[in-house]
């Protein structure tokens, strides 16, 4: 590549020369007057911060590496015109109860201008048990929404119509039966698949990483994940088959170098059995999906999205040789850092969301959930979720910052930043690949040890004071027992729930049902067989997620975690 400096040579001699005399006329003469606070910064992942940044920080930054909004490498955005052409994708989370109660949120959230819906499931779901298992006992409907059998999924969007707003569900051992219900329902309404707009999560990897919501072992669950995106790539252009995530990397206690650089250690894992599938990179490359944290450092998280889009083109380019410029385009979700917001003085927790929104926003997110300012008590509140996204509003209606694209691109921090981000990044993915690879490396807890080192080192700060948090370690305030309305759990939704799911297996046809699952059994044990068609057939006659699941279960088995000290 012929690389372009963006200053010459005899420029940056004389910045250096007036620098040099910056620093040891007023700077100095100042310092001496009045000290700075700290005797030296860092950003919230310790990167050290200089006190101020000049065109000498980016005297190695070829132009090239920034670039053009909507062009390789898309430092500064996916796509040319940004949020003046569509804004970014309001997606608050929603699941509660039965199908049922999360379909009237929905309706209330598109009602109150949400642009897109994205799904919670409750435990047994997520887990792959029916609600009528012993393990979901008081877990049913409690945390997200129940689903059992593609019943659950209709009443879920009833009246909603899924080829006019576009819908993500957060599902991972369990992802390729949800997809399946999902497909299914669609066939029944007589959608062209093409036409839905979704993502699945499906992103096991991070499970073991981060976020520990498994069911099969390693191998057999990206096998799994391989059939969604290849069915994907094959029967659906714009559904994105998974959500590569950074955020329960972050969540779990990592710093922003490394949520970025494990999220791209499993993106290449995923890639890898794609290709080795046969594949196309070009065909499946375009609907991968990104999935980050907006933490509270404010520069490093436009820097780190801004580094990853460029980190993630590079890669698919460079090691995978994607030559379809969509392929290289990484497209990302943004949720504002539930770790951050606190039980102490939780009205103030909306500016703490709307600033990390801001983050996620400059740096040029396509979809976005805002958190609820009750995020610290329970699952959120339709009031407490109605003025997160008008945090969303006023952001994209009434600042202006829509109007620019990239609007930091250049600014001599956010670039050098970006940069630095991106070295660090490269470094630990060098690391990963020399220890074998990224299965390797989870295998032998090399991930796991390296976010717990370090949420170790932020409870520290925390702990000390070296880290503020308002009302939890500074401007601590005396509080009565707080007082504030959460959402309520209806105790009758299991039963009903039960019922339901009673209903469904009274109805189908037992023998065929049966003996799809003897079915399914001889094609999990053939590596080489997408199951995803089969699945679909299954839920379409009424098998549930337990059916299946319990089904695979007994050939495959369950992972147990080899435990990190
Ligand atoms: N001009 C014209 N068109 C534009 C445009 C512009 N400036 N910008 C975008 N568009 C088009 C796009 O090309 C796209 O068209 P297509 O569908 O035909 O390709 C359409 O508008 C939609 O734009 P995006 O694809 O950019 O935005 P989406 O919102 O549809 O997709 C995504 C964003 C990140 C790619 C997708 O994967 C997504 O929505 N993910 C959401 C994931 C999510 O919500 N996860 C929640 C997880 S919660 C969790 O895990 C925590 C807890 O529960 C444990
Ligand atoms: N409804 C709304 N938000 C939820 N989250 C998790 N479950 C739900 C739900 N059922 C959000 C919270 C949590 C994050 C992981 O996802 O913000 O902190």
């Amino acid at each position: 590549m012929n690389h372009t400096d963006q200053h010459d040579s005899a420029a940056l001699k004389h910045i250096e020369k007036e620098f040099n005399e910056w620093e040891k006329n007023e700077v100095e003469s100042f310092i001496k007057r009045a000290p700075e606070s700290q005797s030296e910064y860092t950003t919230a992942s310790g990167m050290p911060t200089k006190r101020t940044y000049t065109p000498l920080d980016l005297k190695n930054t070829p132009f090239e590496d920034i670039g053009f909004p909507g062009q390789y490498p898309f430092t500064r955005g996916p796509y040319p015109t940004m949020y003046r052409g569509r804004n970014w994708t309001m997606r608050q989370i929603a699941g509660f109860g039965t199908a049922r109660e999360t379909n009237g949120r929905f309706k209330y959230l598109i009602a109150q201008g949400q642009t897109g819906l994205s799904i919670d499931f409750d435990m047994p779901t997520l887990m792959g048990y029916d609600s009528n298992h012993p393990m979901s006992q008081g877990e049913v409907g409690r945390e997200g929404v129940a689903i059992d059998t593609l019943a659950d999924m209709e009443e879920l969007f009833d009246d909603i119509d899924l080829t006019k707003i576009s819908v993500s569900m957060t599902i991972n051992p369990s992802a390729w039966i949800l997809y399946a219900m999902y497909i299914a329902l669609a066939q029944q309404r007589g959608y062209d698949l093409n036409d839905l707009s979704g993502t699945i999560q499906n992103d096991i990897l991070k499970e073991y990483i981060a976020q520990k919501e498994w069911i099969f072992p390693v191998r057999p669950s990206v096998r799994l994940v391989r059939d969604c995106i290849q069915y994907g790539s094959e029967n659906m252009k714009r559904y994105n088959a998974i959500n590569i995530s950074g955020y329960h990397i972050s969540e779990a206690g990592s710093t922003a170098v490394q949520e970025v650089a494990y999220t791209m250690a499993t993106t290449m894992e995923y890639v890898k059995t794609a290709i080795d599938a046969g594949v196309d990179v070009n065909e499946f490359g375009p609907r991968l999906s990104f999935f980050f944290v907006s933490q509270a450092d404010f520069f490093e998280e436009i820097a780190k999205f801004r580094a990853a889009r460029r980190i993630y083109a590079k890669i698919m380019r460079e090691k995978f040789g994607a030559t379809n410029p969509a392929a290289s385009r990484l497209r990302f979700h943004a949720q504002t850092a539930a770790a951050t917001l606190t039980k102490p003085q939780y009205t103030i927790n909306p500016i703490r969301t709307a600033l990390q929104a801001l983050s996620a926003v400059l740096g040029g997110a396509q979809s976005l959930h805002t958190n609820g300012m009750d995020e610290a008590f329970a699952i959120p509140t339709e009031e407490a979720m109605r003025i997160a996204l008008r945090t969303q509003q006023i952001i994209a209606y009434e600042t202006n910052i829509t109007q620019v694209v990239d609007p930091l691109g250049g600014s001599y921090y956010v670039e050098s930043l970006t940069d630095e981000i991106e070295r660090e990044v490269w470094k630990i993915l060098d690391e990963v690949e020399e220890l074998g690879g990224t299965l390797q490396c989870i295998d032998d807890g090399y991930f796991q040890r390296g976010i717990s080192d370090s949420a170790y080192d932020f409870a520290l700060r925390k702990a000390s004071g070296e880290r503020p948090v308002i009302g939890v370690n500074m401007f601590v305030q005396e509080e009565e027992d707080v007082e504030i309305e959460t959402h309520p759990h209806d105790p009758e939704t299991e039963r009903r729930q039960i019922e339901r799911l009673n209903r469904v297996k009274n109805n189908r046809d037992e023998e065929k049902v049966q003996s799809m699952l003897k079915q399914l059994k001889e094609q999990a044990e053939d590596e080489s067989v997408n199951l995803m068609p089969l699945t679909i057939e299954l839920v379409r006659e009424g098998a549930s997620m337990g059916d299946i699941v319990e089904t695979l279960k007994g050939i495959w088995g369950t992972y147990r975690e080899k435990p990190v000290i």
